[in-house]
């Protein structure tokens, strides 16, 4: 006697009645590059279809998001000026704190996630203070507080701090409460690992860094135990959700963080995977679309309850048909 699997497979609706994991549109945050000027729409040649926008394109871009039904956004900026110490991120008239304002004043509706480092302010292209060597911990803890009451004040509805500094949850969660904000929720890129697949974000944010690379900051891609540990070391000091990071690489990860934790869990589906399949795609190597909807579902597999996406939009008008 053998098992005839194949059974629930021969009805569409019986399919469907059978599928374990589901995709929604509910699902996604989609990433938005904004920089100073006015009707600016520059498309980046690494990554097809993303853009660096001025905020007047920004605000038209949440019109056309939420007419697809994303209503979530993460905010990457571009400032005019890099110094040593990222002081554009630190300014109440920064690009950052200028574009929640202006969204959040037109779009009350849209929830507005702030990325919180410092890597595209920094002249040096490091996340934080650095000395000749490394990113100085706790020197940038003081700094990143003070960049997460500039979010706070500009009207963000969530702060994702990315630049994996020890502490520094604890440290942001002190801050934000001791302003009054807490209820500010906190997104912890919790779990992130120097990775190459970042390689056609750092074109778009305009972030490389000018010397050395981020592996004495971000985690070693072969460390598995550490990983967990990262993620339920954020949870401890009071991060709301939780974030691996690259996703497609790493989805055993996604999977042992989420059997460690309760916290909701986030995956960034990061630059280098979405261009691969982009490219991939226009040289007809693949099909596009369906490869895209089956590498989405692998992540909500894994474990994820949200997935942080370039490939948003087109996901979502996938959903909808
Ligand atoms: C900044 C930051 C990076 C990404 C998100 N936030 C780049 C980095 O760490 O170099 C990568 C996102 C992507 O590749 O899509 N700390
Ligand atoms: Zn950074």
């Amino acid at each position: 006697m053998f098992q005839r699997f194949r059974r629930t497979r021969l009805h569409p609706v019986l399919q469907r009645l059978v599928r374990e994991t589901h995709l929604r549109v509910d699902d996604f945050i989609y990433p938005l590059f904004v920089r100073p000027g006015e009707g600016i729409k520059n498309e980046v040649s690494s990554m097809p279809g993303v853009y660096q926008m001025s905020i007047d394109e920004i605000l038209k871009e949440c019109e056309d998001l939420k007419s697809l039904g994303i209503y979530a956004i993460i905010l990457f900026g571009i400032p005019e000026v890099k110094d040593s110490i990222g002081s554009d991120a630190l300014c109440e008239h920064g690009i950052i704190a200028s574009s929640v304002k202006a969204i959040k004043e037109a779009h009350p509706d849209m929830f507005v996630v702030t990325d919180l480092c410092f890597c595209e302010y920094t002249d040096h292209g490091h996340c934080g203070i650095i000395d000749d060597k490394t990113v100085l911990n706790d020197e940038t803890l003081q700094i990143s507080a003070q960049q997460a009451i500039v979010h706070a004040k500009a009207g963000a509805d969530m702060i994702a701090p990315s630049g994996m500094m020890d502490g520094i949850i604890e440290t942001l969660r002190t801050a934000l409460d001791e302003a009054g904000y807490e209820n500010l929720p906190i997104m912890s890129y919790s779990t992130k690992f120097a990775s190459g697949y970042y390689g056609p974000f750092r074109d778009v944010a305009e972030s490389t860094p000018s010397f050395g690379d981020r592996s004495t900051y971000q985690m070693d891609p072969a460390n598995r135990r550490e990983a967990i540990a990262e993620s339920v070391e954020d949870e401890l000091q009071g991060a709301d959700i939780l974030m691996v990071k690259p996703a497609l690489a790493y989805l055993d990860i996604v999977r042992d963080i989420r059997e460690n934790t309760t916290k909701p869990l986030a995956v960034y589906n990061v630059s280098g995977e979405y261009a691969m399949l982009k490219h991939a795609g226009a040289a007809g190597l693949i099909d596009y679309e369906r490869v895209m909807m089956e590498t989405l579902i692998a992540f909500k597999r894994a474990g994820a309850d949200i997935i942080i996406s370039y490939h948003a939009k087109e996901a979502a008008k996938l959903l909808k048909s």
